[in-house]
């Protein structure tokens, strides 16, 4: 068969993959098949500057259209891919084509998990993943309206903190006792929940939402608890979902994210996977992780890219993440899940700059960092290294960050 590689999704990890298959020496055809009608753009400024207003299309785009076709691309945007065939090596789209393939990549990326109560369907209920969404929240975002958003995760806190600006009147609630609970530990949660308290947001936790009311458009968010709280929109953020039903479908193994190896290939040799979408090992943790970040997609298609020329560039990085609300930038080195010790640098009681250390019986998982980029980056290093390091000198802020190991 004819050299030919097709990716399926069109976000960040497509869009590295096609650099880094060039940049591998790579000189075949790509096909690329989009369900969104944009080029890959980059996703984190949508719940910030993009949802403001302070920056266009042209500041989010990846690359210009036009590097697609430079780039030997043939793309297709706004077209879904709805069938793998294993057998006769080719994709299926919905506008009736066959796309023949040598070698895969899947760069699905995730879906938002939707809210399914009664009610779920009235106009005025929005989610946040893709300009589109954006767009339609931009029609409500006005000055003097009331704006309920369930879930205080990322995307829940980044746009209440855009929508407050904005002179908009918010009310967040959280299911969880606190706020990014997922990510963070309670003494960064409660940090985020005064911040956000201060800034004038109405935060709820420990509050289910039991369904929306109003008559063709939302009016009401009601919790099971039989409070009913009165908006002209509704934001919902409460989480991702990976896309695994095509990889699924296909008889690849999909556990949590579509399976893959350090080397990104999913249980079918030809067949690659990067990003949002799968699961993959990691050393530095010793299991497999799913990962939501930039910094996964871009290093993952990295990997997939050489794999699918036939190199061997295992992905094995320190995850790492970030959030912008008002004028804090938390960033995040690695993973916390397992901790046996919290420990703080600086004050969370008062002042909006701190770091959270997270060890597990002296070894260093992650960082949280508070407006603190010395602490995430150093955090960064620390982790990859596995060091051990003494709580008392991470306490100790006349002891720098570059000497927080002991000689
Ligand atoms: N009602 C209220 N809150 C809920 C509900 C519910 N029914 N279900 C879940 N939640 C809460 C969770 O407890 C959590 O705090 O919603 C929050 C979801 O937070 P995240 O998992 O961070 O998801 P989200 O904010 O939607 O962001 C999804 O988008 O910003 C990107 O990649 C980033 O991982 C992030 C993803």
């Amino acid at each position: 068969m004819e050299e030919a590689i097709v990716i399926i999704g069109a976000g960040q990890a497509a869009c590295q993959a096609i650099m880094s298959l060039r940049a591998e020496g790579y000189e075949g055809p790509i096909t690329l098949i989009g369900e969104e009608n944009y080029a890959p753009y980059q996703r984190p400024p949508l719940s910030k500057k993009f949802l403001a207003g302070e920056i266009g299309y042209d500041r989010v785009e990846l690359k210009a259209e036009s590097f697609y076709a430079e780039s030997g691309v043939t793309a297709y945007w706004g077209t879904r891919a709805t069938e793998i065939d294993r057998r006769a090596k080719r994709v299926l789209t919905n506008d009736g084509r066959y796309h023949p393939y040598s070698k895969l990549l899947l760069a699905t990326g995730a879906q938002v998990r939707e809210i399914n109560v009664p009610g779920f369907e009235l106009e005025g209920i929005h989610y946040l993943r893709n300009i589109e969404d954006v767009h339609a929240i931009q029609a409500g975002f006005k000055p003097g309206a009331r704006m309920v958003i369930v879930g205080g995760g990322y995307i829940g806190l980044e746009v209440a903190a855009v929508a407050k600006k904005r002179g908009i009147d918010v009310t967040v609630l959280e299911t969880a006792d606190r706020v990014m609970a997922r990510v963070v530990d309670p003494i960064v949660s409660h940090f985020y929940e005064r911040l956000h308290r201060e800034a004038g947001v109405t935060l709820r936790t420990g509050v289910t939402v039991s369904g929306f009311e109003g008559e063709g458009k939302v009016a009401a968010v009601v919790s099971g608890e039989g409070e009913r709280f009165a908006c002209d929109i509704v934001l919902v953020g409460i989480g991702v979902i990976p896309n695994t039903d095509l990889a699924h479908e296909a008889g690849l193994e999909v556990a949590n994210g579509i399976a893959v190896d350090a080397c990104a290939r999913t249980s079918d040799p030809d067949i690659c996977a990067a990003g949002d979408c799968t699961s993959h090992p990691n050393d530095i943790y010793g299991h497999k992780l799913r990962l939501e970040s930039v910094h996964n997609a871009i290093e993952q298609a990295k990997t997939a890219a050489a794999s699918l020329v036939g190199k061997e560039k295992p992905y094995n990085q320190v995850p790492w993440f970030w959030s912008d609300q008002y004028d804090v930038k938390l960033q995040i080195a690695g993973l916390s899940t397992g901790y046996t010790d919290a420990v703080v640098r600086g004050d969370p009681e008062s002042g909006k700059s701190f770091a959270v250390f997270y060890l597990k019986d002296g070894q260093l998982l992650a960082v949280d960092a508070i407006n603190r980029a010395p602490e995430f980056m150093m955090g960064k290093i620390l982790v990859a290294q596995k060091a051990a390091l003494d709580p008392a000198r991470i306490k100790d802020e006349s002891i720098s960050v570059k000497e927080l190991v002991a000689k």
